[in-house]
C-alpha cells in the first residue's frame, strides 16, 4: 500500500477499538469487517500489505474442489464462496479495485481407475451435499476444453469452483478498511503483547506502543511465536510458476493429480504448487519449477510454446485438524487469533472476518466457535 500512516506515526492515536496484528489476506478482510461496523481499527503489519502467503497464491475458490467428506469447515468454505459475487461489488465500490472474481468452474481430471473412483465418491458426496458435481466421460470434457492432452479417463467438473486474484483481493480489503478510516501500519514489528489488569490489550512494536479493548493476532505461518505449545502451526512450502499463452488455452480451472492450472482473468496460467511440509526457505527450486511445468505440459501440451513468466514460493500455515483456528485464546480475555487457514486462505477471508467481527461483538454462530475453537483439542478429551 502506497498511503499507510508511515511518516505520520508521531501524531497518530494509540488507542483503537481492536487492533489486528498481520496484514495478510485474513488480517486485511477482518480489518475491513470491524471497519465497516464502525469501529476504530489499527492494522499492522510487519511488512507490506499482502507480501505473504496472501500474495503467493493461485487464489482458487475451491469449496468443492478442495474437499472430498463432510466437515464443517467444507460448510464454512461453501458460505465463503458465496460472498465472492457480492464481495466483488462492494470492493469495487469501497476501494476501486477490482478483485477479478471469474466464476467458469473448476475441472477435476482422473488418470488412473483410482483416481476415477475417488472423483465419484467426490460427486455422489457433493450431491448429497446439494452442490452441482459433473462427472464428464473424456469426450465431453475434451468438447469443453479442447487443448487437454487427451489421455485422461474422466472429468468431475464444478461450476461452482472459481478464482480471485489473490494480491487484489488482499489489497482490496485493506484499502477498504482504511477508506472506513481503518489505520494502516506497514513496515511495524509487533515486539509484545501488553496485557493489563482491566482487560485492556496492546502491543509493543518497533515504533511505539498502541493499545485496545480488542486484539486480533492474524499472522499466518509467523502465529506459532505467539500460541501455546500445543496449538503450534506447520509452515508448508509451495511453489508457483505462471505462463502467457499468447492465446486462451482454458477456461476452467484444471486441477489433476499434483498440478493445477489457473487461467487468471489478465490472460496468464497459475501453475501450481508444490507441497513441502516443514520446509520454510523462501527461495524456488529448478527441480520444483521443472516438476510443475513437465507434469502442466502433460495436461495441456501447448503451454510449451507460452511465453515464461514468474515464479515464487510461499508458506501455507496448516494446524494439526486441518481446521483454522478462530477464537478468543482461553484465558486471555480480548486476545483473538485467525490463523490457520493452510490451502485455503483466500477461499476463507470472507467468511473470517465476517465471524470475527461476530465473536467480537458476540454473536458469532456456535457451530463454528466450537469448531475453529483455539483449544477444541482440549475440549474433545473432557
Ligand atoms: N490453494 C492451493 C494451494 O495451496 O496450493
Amino acid at each position: 500500500m502506497t498511503d499507510s500512516i508511515i511518516g505520520r506515526r508521531n501524531s497518530m492515536r494509540k488507542q483503537f477499538d481492536q487492533i489486528v496484528v498481520g496484514g495478510g489476506v485474513i488480517g486485511c478482510s477482518i480489518a475491513y469487517q470491524l471497519s465497516k461496523r464502525g469501529y476504530h481499527v489499527l492494522l499492522i503489519e510487519s511488512g507490506t500489505i499482502g507480501n505473504g502467503a496472501s500474495c503467493a497464491a493461485a487464489g482458487m475458490l475451491g469449496a468443492q474442489a478442495e474437499f472430498s467428506s463432510d466437515s464443517v469447515l467444507f460448510d464454512f468454505a461453501r458460505e465463503s464462496r458465496a460472498l465472492f459475487p457480492e464481495l466483488a461489488r462492494e470492493l469495487k465500490e469501497a476501494s476501486g479495485i477490482d478483485i477479478e472474481l471469474v466464476q467458469k468452474g473448476m475441472l477435476k481430471l482422473a488418470y488412473t481407475q483410482e483416481q476415477l473412483n475417488q472423483l465419484k465418491k467426490m460427486a455422489k458426496f457433493q450431491e448429497n451435499a446439494g452442490e452441482t458435481a459433473i462427472l464428464l466421460t473424456e469426450k465431453a470434457v475434451l468438447l469443453k476444453e479442447r487443448k487437454l492432452a487427451p489421455d485422461f479417463l474422466a472429468g468431475l467438473f464444478l461450476p461452482d469452483d472459481g478464482h480471485v486474484s489473490a494480491p487484489m483481493l488482499t489489497s482490496a480489503f485493506a484499502r477498504a478498511a482504511q477508506n472506513h478510516h481503518a489505520v494502516l501500519l506497514e513496515h511495524t514489528q509487533v515486539n509484545e503483547i501488553i496485557e493489563q489488569e482491566n482487560g485492556l490489550k496492546g502491543v509493543k512494536t518497533g515504533n511505539g506502543s498502541f493499545y485496545c479493548d480488542k486484539l486480533v493476532m492474524a499472522t499466518g505461518k509467523d502465529m506459532t511465536n505467539w500460541l501455546p505449545d500445543d496449538m503450534a502451526i506447520t509452515p508448508v512450502k509451495g511453489e508457483c510458476v505462471s505462463i502467457r499463452p499468447d492465446q486462451p488455452l482454458i477456461g476452467s480451472t484444471i486441477f489433476s493429480d499434483g498440478c493445477y492450472l489457473v487461467p487468471k482473468q489478465d490472460g496468464r496460467i497459475i501453475i501450481g504448487a508444490t507441497s513441502f511440509p516443514g520446509i520454510t526457505d523462501p527461495v524456488v527450486r529448478v527441480k520444483s519449477v521443472e516438476y510443475l511445468l513437465t507434469r502442466a505440459k502433460q495436461i495441456l501440451p501447448a503451454i510449451a510454446y507460452a511465453q515464461m513468466e514468474n515464479f515464487w514460493t510461499g508458506i501455507r500455515p496448516q494446524t494439526e485438524d486441518g481446521f483454522p483456528y478462530i477464537g478468543e485464546i482461553p484465558g486471555k480475555q480480548g486476545l483473538y487469533v485467525a490463523a490457520g487457514h493452510y490451502r485455503n486462505g483466500i477461499l476463507l477471508s470472507p467468511m473470517t472476518g465476517i465471524m470475527m467481527a461476530d465473536l467480537i461483538e458476540g454473536k458469532a454462530a456456535e457451530k463454528y466457535t466450537r469448531s475453529f475453537a483455539v483449544d477444541r483439542a482440549q475440549q474433545a478429551i473432557i
